[in-house]
């Protein structure tokens, strides 16, 4: 096999959605379909229920154990299939945005009941940012709910996206006859024993009436005609670019359309693409070796301090043992990993080798942050990696005499990107930013558990965190002399701008045109 075939053969894609749509069961489905699990029941929710921390500290130290669940890597029609898992709970938003820097597609599943929620319109601002291909799967449709017109509606119009049906309901709810597939031209009925594949190639042969019956096949007939009218026909190269997402309704848990939605997935999802980094394009079929960490998975062992950095391969091919440039780090230290760890299915594995598009789990001894990229020699950084403005900002206090031990805990579980850490220009006092109350209890009882030192968290009346820049010397320096006490530093010595309000900052956008605020670490500079 040539490298540019060891790259074709794989494709690594995440599943998205707002908690509850149902993304652990079509999960399940897809590792059913392809054999890499036996039984129902096998992919534990990472759903947090309660939200409390005993709840995630437990979800976390048993996905510590078995780790598989960050990423599960199955064969099917001769591809190899990296599914990235992703958080299920919203105060762990960050989380899953980096994991999508890792992917070339996603599949978004939203709740045909529930429509588009808050999280999912989230999520998809960030694959709109970085325009990564979207396949949207309509679930549940074995319950009561809305037309699929008004679903289309509210995906286009909340989703900021053109759609476009590939598959089309027969009605819903009790009445849930099954789907007509466009792509395929295939009618798949849903029955209590299984379900009916048959080939329809002309809605108008009456193939339809002897299975749907007069009404519905009128219904479909109708349904098709006026959607072909208003929804441009589905466009592969527009999906790619992400511009177009192509829609497939079903019903995971009954696991109908399930199938069709994975076919496709594997006919038309892009395989490994190009990655940009501050210098150049990386492309994955580059001889050279390269990557980056986008995730890091504490042990949360509190004997050892192990860590498992999950690692995307950009370029070329990553070999067990042999010695890599640590571009950060940027000594003359060269790291090699005696055990990386592919993850089959729910397994973990010792690998040889990985290719681009695979994702490896590194064990690490502090070594990594969320970020580092890992090359041949060469000085690359990879783009794409933002962070993005917390919304809750607190003070860091310590409460016990051991500073020291702070003060490294707070680094390293920063680098882990549990939270992010800024520091006041004047007076040095940390702040610790976050999107959700959860983080700082799990920081609380982490400093405590596995550094032994004690803090207590003091509120801060930030709205946002900006960080600032200017052409213009003269205004920069007269706004920071202004604004002193509200600077501070994020961990890569950026200036940050905590504004208190909307308001007041809208106040010195207006004061200070020549200033420009940024809600994300990453921008043109
Ligand atoms: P998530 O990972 O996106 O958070 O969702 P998950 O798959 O855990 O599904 C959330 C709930 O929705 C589960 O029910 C699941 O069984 C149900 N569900 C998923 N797909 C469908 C579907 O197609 N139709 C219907 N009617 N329900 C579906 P639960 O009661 O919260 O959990 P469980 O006790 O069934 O595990």
């Amino acid at each position: 096999m040539s490298h540019a075939d060891d790259v074709n053969v794989r494709k690594t894609f995440a599943i998205i959605s707002h908690p509850d749509a149902g993304k652990t069961t079509l999960t399940e489905k897809f590792l059913l379909f392809a054999g890499a699990i036996q039984s129902a029941g096998a992919v534990k929710s990472n759903k947090i229920q309660k939200s409390t921390i005993s709840d995630f500290m437990e979800i976390e130290r048993q996905r510590g154990i078995s780790v598989a669940s960050a990423v599960m890597s199955f064969e099917y029609k001769d591809m190899n299939i990296n599914l990235l898992d992703t958080p299920g709970h919203k105060d762990f938003a960050e989380d899953t945005y980096r994991t999508l820097t890792a992917v070339d597609s996603v599949i978004l599943v939203v709740d045909s009941v529930k429509g588009v929620e808050e999280q999912t319109e989230k999520l998809m601002k960030v694959c709109r940012m970085r325009s990564t291909p979207v396949i949207i799967f309509v679930n549940k449709l074995d319950r009561e709910g809305g037309s699929p017109f008004e679903l289309l509606d509210e995906l286009e119009n909340k989703l900021k996206i053109k759609v476009r049906p590939l598959s089309w309901p027969i009605s819903r709810g009790s009445d849930f006859k099954g789907v007509y597939n466009l792509h395929n031209q295939n009618l798949y009925l849903m029955h209590s024993q299984g379900k009916d594949v048959i080939a329809v190639t002309d809605l108008k042969s009456k193939t339809l009436e002897e299975h749907i019956g007069a009404k519905y096949a009128k219904q479909l007939r109708e349904d098709v005609e006026l959607f072909d009218g208003v929804y441009d026909s589905f466009d592969k190269f527009h999906y790619l670019s992400g511009e177009l997402a192509p829609v497939f309704f079903g019903s995971a848990l009954n696991n109908f359309g399930v199938k069709e939605l994975l076919d496709t997935f594997v006919e038309i999802a892009p395989g490994p693409g190009a990655m940009m980094t501050e210098s150049r394009k990386v492309l994955p079929d580059e001889t050279a070796f390269s990557g980056f960490v986008f995730k890091i998975h504490a042990n949360l062992d509190a004997r050892h301090r192990d860590r498992i950095a999950f690692f995307r391969v950009c370029s070329g091919k990553f070999e067990r043992n042999k010695f890599y440039h640590h571009v950060r780090l940027n000594t003359d230290t060269q790291l090699r990993f005696n055990t990386p760890a592919a993850f089959l299915g729910q397994k973990k594995e010792l690998i040889e080798e990985a290719y681009p598009g695979d994702v490896i789990g590194l064990y690490d001894k502090e070594n990594f942050k969320i970020g580092d990229t890992l090359t041949e020699g060469e000085e690359l950084k990879f783009h794409g990696i933002p962070s993005f403005s917390p919304e809750i900002f607190k003070e860091l206090i310590h409460t016990s005499m051991k500073a020291k031990q702070l003060e490294k805990g707070i680094h390293q579980l920063t680098d882990e990107g549990l939270a992010q850490l800024f520091t006041f220009t004047y007076g040095r006092r940390k702040i610790v930013g976050t999107v959700g109350q959860l983080q700082f209890e799990v920081i609380q009882y982490r400093l405590k558990h596995e550094y032994g030192a004690e803090c207590r968290f003091e509120p801060l009346k930030f709205y946002k965190a900006c960080w600032i820049t200017s052409k213009n010397p003269v205004m920069f320096e007269d706004f920071c002399r202004f604004k002193a006490d509200s600077l501070g530093y994020d961990k890569d010595k950026n200036l940050v701008f905590f504004a208190e309000s909307e308001w007041s900052l809208n106040y010195f956008r207006e004061k200070y045109p020549d200033i420009e605020f940024h809600f994300t670490s990453e921008f043109q500079k």
